[in-house]
């Protein structure tokens, strides 16, 4: 039996639909039952044929809660964990740390005791070590603690050294770490925000760089990864280095609107960041713009994938096709 965490996010319904397309039962984790209609309209976007969600066994349960969780590890042998937490607003750092790296160690306690053949972890690039001299960043950049690391990637930072445990106890892993993924299907949060807003006029872009893959483009490597005898090593998942501004043109001509016209300097998202963070505190709500929010939009990264296209043979898609694509998505939806 294969089990999913996360099956109802970004990622978690994707791979859900691939491993469908390939197995007879999948079993998933899920938390309430609207989230189910996520999943359903995920696939929606690429198939008719309603017997495939029904190959899916959910089963309720939260990783953080360890009574909810042991029963779904029956008969278990593979573990794809894509659930977690993501916000760059400090005040969920607490909340981060336990379902990120406390859940991600009861997945691993469980995987131990179930003698799981194998686990797959969905990391991140926010926890591969930056390079200071703008050198292109691979799966040998270490983790520096000593950078203004955002909660997010200290969190995910810690999930890796939990999985990494797996492997020493008889487990086998195998790690993913993906840079902005680009899917279909939530266009009110993560990355599927640069969709909804563009769509709507954005005005504003940044020139900050980092590495863009489409959803497709995880799914399918884990599943890869998961069906070889590679073992215990990590994985960059990243289909182009891109700036924002070079994305949200791509999102613009996609849906044939304007593009937006107007660049951000650094200093005006770090007056706009404490601004928002100062009303914030007053109003109680999420602040419009976060800190790490403001820093990666400016940031120089850049990421190599030459690891995954050797191992896996593996040619990722172009992220302009991508973006076509899901964007045709976004309209029918
Ligand atoms: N999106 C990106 O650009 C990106 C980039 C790099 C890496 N990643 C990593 O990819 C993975 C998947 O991300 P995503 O974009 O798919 O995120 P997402 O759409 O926010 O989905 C998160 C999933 O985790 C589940 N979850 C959260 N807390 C849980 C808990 N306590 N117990 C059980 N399930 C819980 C959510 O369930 P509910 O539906 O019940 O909330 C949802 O299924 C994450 O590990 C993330 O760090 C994402």
């Amino acid at each position: 039996m294969i089990l999913v965490t996360g099956g109802t996010g970004l990622v978690g319904s994707h791979l859900l639909y691939h491993l469908c397309l390939q197995n007879d039962v999948i079993r998933a984790i899920y938390r309430t039952q609207s989230s189910l209609e996520n999943v359903k309209r995920v696939f929606s976007f690429y198939t008719d044929d309603e017997t495939l969600f029904s190959k899916i066994e959910w089963f309720q349960a939260d990783i953080t809660d360890v009574p909810s969780m042991i029963p779904a590890f029956s008969d278990v042998k593979q573990v794809y964990h894509c659930a977690a937490f993501i916000s760059f607003d400090s005040k969920d750092y607490i909340k981060m740390r336990k379902v990120n790296i406390h859940g991600t160690a009861i997945i691993v306690n469980l995987c131990i005791d179930a003698k799981v053949d194998k686990l797959c972890f969905v990391s991140s690039i926010a926890s591969v070590g930056e390079s200071l001299k703008r050198n292109i960043i691979t799966e040998e950049n270490e983790w520096n603690k000593e950078l203004d690391n955002s909660g997010y990637s200290i969190t995910k930072y810690g999930a890796e050294i939990e999985v990494w445990r797996a492997s020493q106890e008889g487990v086998d892993v195998v790690i993913v770490n993906p840079g902005v993924i680009l899917g279909s299907g939530f266009w009110s949060s993560g990355s599927g925000k640069l969709f909804s807003q563009v769509y709507k006029g954005l005005r504003f872009y940044t020139e900050g760089i980092t590495g863009f893959v489409s959803v497709q483009d995880v799914v399918k490597p884990m599943i890869l990864l998961m069906n070889s005898s590679v073992k215990n090593e990590r994985f960059i998942l990243v289909s182009e280095n891109k700036s924002f501004k070079e994305i949200f043109f791509l999102i613009a001509d996609s849906f044939g609107k304007k593009r937006p016209s107007k660049k951000i300097k650094p200093w005006q998202t770090n007056l706009f960041w404490r601004f928002a963070w100062g009303f914030s505190k007053i109003s109680g709500k999420q602040p419009l713009l976060s800190k790490y929010s403001a820093k990666s939009a400016h940031s120089i990264s850049r990421y190599s994938s030459e690891k995954t296209q050797k191992t896996l043979n593996f040619e990722f898609q172009n992220i302009g096709e991508s973006i076509k694509n899901i964007s045709k998505n976004y309209l029918k939806d």
